[in-house]
């Protein structure tokens, strides 16, 4: 069983995780008590993971003393940051893994079952064996069968203030072009029709290759034409020499994979949001018309005590190019109010550029310190959390009357929507989401499979979701097998 805590990275991992444990013969169960192995993969970026850890390590020790046999591992981010800790204060954890070393998941665990000692691994980088397998080469189970994620590209070399991510994943490390259109090739053939790019910072995917490549013209002799198409694709072989990022030519490759009818990716950073990556956006059909792009603040001063690398004015202007360029675009951001040293007027500021951007849906978050990152050593300039609790409040009022907007403004709409199955409140009900990724509720006139692609007429609309009557059944899935991923 894996329980995964936090990020769609982390989601991933345990997609990877899943895998590996299947490809060894396990099978997934529902229940702890039920589990022989139980991995807990952390993440340190939502607030109070380190609680909700203790939390269910305190749990599992009774069930362990019940079931002496279960084995728990944790891994991730929290592991990767809080390496003794997590051993110190939970013996009964069997091993402890980060982020660099997933692949080796298993080794650690059969190193444990024969010394009988507890097992840390921590690395500072991925390890080759790793690299070479991250995250193709493994077995990926997937939590439902048309939709993939998949990760281009692991850590981040920018240095938000606020941001534990650099220091818990390493230096940007880019997935060969070729491994990832191969693999996504693969999971068309198997009926996958959704994927979703992952990197923190997918606008320089690619730099690290590139930049490789060109250091190697120099140095170690010209590399074979078929070798640079591997490793960074097709456009950047014919003829180009430039170090550059790749991920408008990703989005065009994979968005013409046959049978993959949805593009997503997640992040861009604005600072790297270029015409190029926009242009591909609005020429390939398959990619989704949703940008999600992180804001973090309004003010300049605090987008600069953030080390953002961009202004206020300079996002909203690579907004609107992205929205001239890209019809009906979706946009959604994440937001943080109360960074330290936030006045009344600097948060005022962001309320400002969130109305003028009129998002669709925004991530918004009170900040917290994480240790040891820039922002948390700023303790003289802490805002008050009541007053980051009020912030958010003013803010989401801002957010939600855009969002509700943009709902209401789609009733009457013929949408296509990919089915996710039964409506969580009402089982009589389908729910699905649009390219858009707005939620939508319909009641189907016989039963229809998961991965359908419908059509709906949409005729309410609140802020979180919309109610739609039945058109048609555009396509049938292709997709043949569901193994559940246990997500806590
Ligand atoms: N405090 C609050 N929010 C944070 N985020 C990242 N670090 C912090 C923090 N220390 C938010 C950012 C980021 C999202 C994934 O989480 O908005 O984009
Ligand atoms: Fe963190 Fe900034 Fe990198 Fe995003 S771009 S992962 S916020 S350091």
């Amino acid at each position: 069983m894996v329980r995964t805590f936090g990020c769609q990275m982390n989601e991933h991992d345990s997609e990877r995780l899943a895998g590996l444990l299947e490809a060894d013969g396990y099978q997934p169960v529902d229940s702890e008590s039920e589990a022989d192995v139980v991995i807990l993969n952390t993440c340190c970026i939502r607030e109070n993971a380190d609680s909700k850890l203790y939390g269910t390590l305190g749990h599992l020790k009774s069930v362990k003393d019940n079931n002496p046999d279960l084995e728990i591992m944790v891994g991730g981010c929290l592991a990767q940051k809080d390496r003794d800790l997590i051993a110190e204060k939970a013996p009964h954890v069997g091993v402890v893994f980060g982020t660099h070393n997933v692949g080796r998941a298993l080794e650690l665990l059969e190193e444990h079952r024969e010394g009988g000692e507890q097992v840390v691994e921590i690395l500072e980088e991925t390890v080759a064996a790793d690299k070479e397998s991250f995250p193709s080469a493994l077995p990926v189970v997937r939590e439902v069968g048309w939709a993939a994620w998949v990760t281009i590209q692991i850590g981040c070399d920018n240095n938000c203030a606020f941001c534990i991510v650099p220091s818990v994943r390493g230096v940007e490390v880019s997935r060969p072009f070729g491994d990832i259109v191969r693999e996504i090739e693969i999971a068309a053939t198997d009926g996958v029709s959704e994927v979703t790019l992952l990197g923190q910072n997918v606008n320089s995917y690619g730099r690290d290759i590139t930049l490789d490549l060109r250091n190697r013209v120099g140095s170690a002799g010209v590399p074979e034409p078929s070798e640079i198409a591997d490793l960074a694709g097709r456009s950047f072989a014919n003829g180009q020499t430039r170090a550059r990022p790749l991920f408008a030519d990703l989005l065009r490759a994979v968005g013409a994979i046959e049978g993959i009818e949805r593009v997503r990716y997640t992040s861009p950073h604005p600072k790297d949001l270029r015409d190029d990556t926009i242009a591909a956006m609005a020429e390939t059909d398959s990619v989704c018309a949703h940008l999600h792009l992180p804001l973090q603040s309004g003010s300049d001063r605090i987008l600069a005590a953030m080390h953002r690398g961009y202004t206020a004015d300079r996002y909203l202007s690579r907004l609107s190019r992205a929205r001239a360029a890209i019809p009906d675009l979706a946009v959604s951001t994440d937001i943080i109010v109360g960074f330290p040293g936030e006045t009344e007027r600097e948060f005022a500021e962001t309320l400002e550029v969130a109305a003028e951007a009129r998002f669709d849906n925004a991530y918004t978050f009170v900040y917290s310190p994480r240790p040891g990152t820039e922002a948390a050593e700023m303790t003289a300039q802490f805002v008050d959390h009541g007053v980051g609790v009020e912030r958010m409040k003013r803010l989401r009022a801002v957010v939600e009357r855009s969002s509700k907007l943009a709902q209401v403004a789609r009733i009457g709409n013929t949408e296509t929507v990919i089915v996710e199955g039964p409506s969580k409140r009402n089982p009589d009900r389908l729910s699905g989401r649009t390219e858009h990724n707005r939620l939508v509720h319909f009641t189907p006139p016989a039963p229809i499979r998961g991965g359908s692609v419908v059509s709906v007429r949409i005729v309410e609309a609140s802020i979180t979701n919309m109610i739609a009557e039945f058109v048609e059944v555009v396509r049938e899935p292709t997709h043949k097998t569901r193994i559940p991923v246990t997500a806590g």
